[in-house]
């Protein structure tokens, strides 16, 4: 069985009048516990196709199988449970509470899925060595270095054992020297264990280690290349430079601040009314329920001032919230 087969992939953005076509026509098939990949020019539309894989977001056309589980015609709650059961997600922004240790941060996604405390402990201490943090596991995150955050923010995506790792530019916010321990745990992690592993990336070391390379130009697959070996070239068109022909839209870094809503009990409901009504005005790009379904909304692009704002009327609504500075993560 395949790890991913993913047909005809299309998903089209609609921004004011303009039609954005992030994905267009997108046939990928990547074999189980095999380590992949996904190159090319920024706006290709990788994220997106990461967003797919990890039923984050729905193809506008086109299906997703993972693991035999047809992703289309899922309700929301299917997905849900297919987040917390297939996938973990690792980011550039790390994206740790920074209220919580290094150990609790991990643990986050195990009492969702309702694992008692005791063994929450142990898989979380386990993770937490296994990244090579074991005398950091009482850690906040603003006592980490960069290297170490994204470390904890893998020991997290491997709490619920996933079948699929989907880390997109894991090491884009980290310097070479300590993008390096983050990248041989990531190549490592397939060789241990019978996992799936997906990544974004513009290194060229991490990628050239890969097994597996698909290289996107302009929504479509370019090439895959199997160990070295290219096996499709199926479009003979230059590499596009997407920045040189619209305006790239890198969402994480034009952003001056973002707002994180870590959401409870009422104040989903609240905050995703205000959500709804902010959003047109802002043009808000919003991923509720990302991160295994951590109960976190993210809103990027937003302006500090505006930010301000919002972490105000969020909190009025009884939200927890937290404002983190794009520039301050690097
Ligand atoms: N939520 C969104 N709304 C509108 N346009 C989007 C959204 N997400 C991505 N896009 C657009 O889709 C294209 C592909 O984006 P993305 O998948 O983020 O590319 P990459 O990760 O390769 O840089 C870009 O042109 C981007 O502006
Ligand atoms: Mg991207």
């Amino acid at each position: 069985m395949s790890a991913i087969e993913a047909q005809d992939l299309t998903r089209v953005f609609h921004v004011g009048d303009e039609e954005v076509r992030a994905l267009d026509g997108l046939t990928v098939s990547l074999e189980r516990g095999r380590l992949a990949a996904v190159i090319g020019p920024s706006g290709s539309g990788k994220s997106t196709l990461m967003a797919l894989l990890g039923g984050l977001d729905t193809p506008s056309s086109g299906s997703v199988s993972v693991y035999g589980q047809e992703l289309n015609g899922m309700t929301p709650q299917d997905l849900a449970a297919y987040r917390r059961s297939t996938v973990g997600f690792v980011f550039q922004d790390f994206f740790l509470l920074s209220h919580l240790t290094a150990i609790e941060n991990v643990e986050v996604p195990l009492k969702l899925a309702q694992v008692s405390r005791t063994e929450r402990r142990e898989r979380a201490n386990e993770l937490i060595e296994l990244v090579g943090l074991g005398h950091r596991g009482d850690h906040r995150p603003q006592q980490l270095s960069g290297g170490e955050r994204q470390r904890v923010a893998i020991a997290r995506a491997l709490a619920n054992r996933p079948k699929l790792l989907l880390a997109d530019e894991p090491t884009g916010n980290l310097d070479e020297k300590t993008g390096h321990a983050v990248t041989e745990i990531l190549l490592n992690l397939n060789k241990d264990r019978d996992i799936t592993v997906v990544l974004v990336t513009h290194n060229p070391e991490l990628a050239n280690q890969t097994e597996v390379q698909f290289r996107l130009g302009g929504g479509k697959l370019q090439q895959k290349t199997v160990a070295s070996k290219e096996i499709v070239p199926s479009v003979k068109e230059p590499e596009i430079d997407m920045a040189q022909d619209q305006e790239p839209v890198e969402i994480t870094q034009s952003t001056p601040a973002k707002v994180v809503i870590l959401e409870t009990g009422f104040c989903q409901a609240k905050a995703t009314d205000i959500i709804h009504e902010v959003r047109p005005d802002l043009g808000l790009f919003d991923i509720p329920g990302i991160l295994n379904d951590l109960p976190f909304t993210v809103l990027n692009g937003v302006e500090r001032e505006k930010a301000e704002e919002l972490k105000k009327r969020f909190e009025d609504a009884d939200c927890v919230v937290e404002l983190v500075n794009t520039s301050e993560l690097k």
